[in-house]
């Protein structure tokens, strides 16, 4: 494994199980709020029809640290809404380069797209946002050539879909030279333990 700088002073998530949940809390938030954080574009897996896994990157939108809820935004006729109608288990991969830490959620996904969920996010987005779900063919058929980009932020709405994925299961990877740790926080109930690494 690859490892970090020289060692310094100990973060309290090194040997303080809490701290580092509280510390992944803290990374998926600002995966949000950041643009630049790394964990803004996480790696969403899904279980394919064929059974076999299938992943991709999406933009964080949104988390609800009390529900351990994220949220993510997706067009209706995707590959991936369907996989996830039809096998809601998914997982969430992040991973930032300078903290080296790694995050995989593990949990079920809801899909919104004509409710009071997908009403809130497509209003909060912004009409550049909202211009990628007007696209037309549907996303992932063939095209003879590559289309125009689509240009109506109003169109998309009947194929704007929320993902809402609620993880049970969280588990933290901190690589540090001095001890790498590695911790699962599962809910439901409640637990967490150090892994060996
Ligand atoms: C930086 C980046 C951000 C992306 N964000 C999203 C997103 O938020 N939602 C989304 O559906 N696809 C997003 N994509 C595109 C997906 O990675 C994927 O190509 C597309 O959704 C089709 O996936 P599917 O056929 O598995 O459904 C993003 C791609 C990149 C490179």
């Amino acid at each position: 494994m690859p490892t970090q700088g020289p060692p310094g002073p100990r973060p309290a998530f090194a040997d303080d199980l809490a701290a580092a949940r509280r510390e992944a809390f803290a990374l998926l938030a600002r995966g949000v709020a950041d643009r630049r954080s790394p964990f803004h574009t996480p790696t969403l897996a899904t279980v394919g029809a064929d059974g076999g896994p299938r992943a991709r990157t999406v933009v964080l939108r949104g988390f609800a640290a009390e529900e351990r809820c994220l949220r993510l935004h997706t067009d209706a006729r995707s590959a991936k809404v369907a996989e996830l109608a039809r096998e809601s288990r998914a997982e969430l991969h992040l991973y930032d380069a300078a903290r080296q830490v790694q995050l995989r959620l593990r949990g079920r996904a809801t899909l919104h797209q004509t409710d009071a969920v997908a009403d809130a996010a497509w209003a909060a987005s912004r009409p550049f946002s909202r211009q990628i779900y007007s696209a037309q063919p549907a996303p992932g058929l063939p095209v003879p050539a590559p289309p125009p980009a689509p240009r109506d932020p109003e169109a998309g709405r009947a194929d704007f879909a929320v993902v809402q994925l609620r993880f049970d299961r969280l588990e933290w990877l901190w690589l540090c030279a001095a001890g790498h740790r590695r911790a699962l926080f599962t809910w439901e109930p409640e637990a967490m333990t150090w892994l060996a690494p």
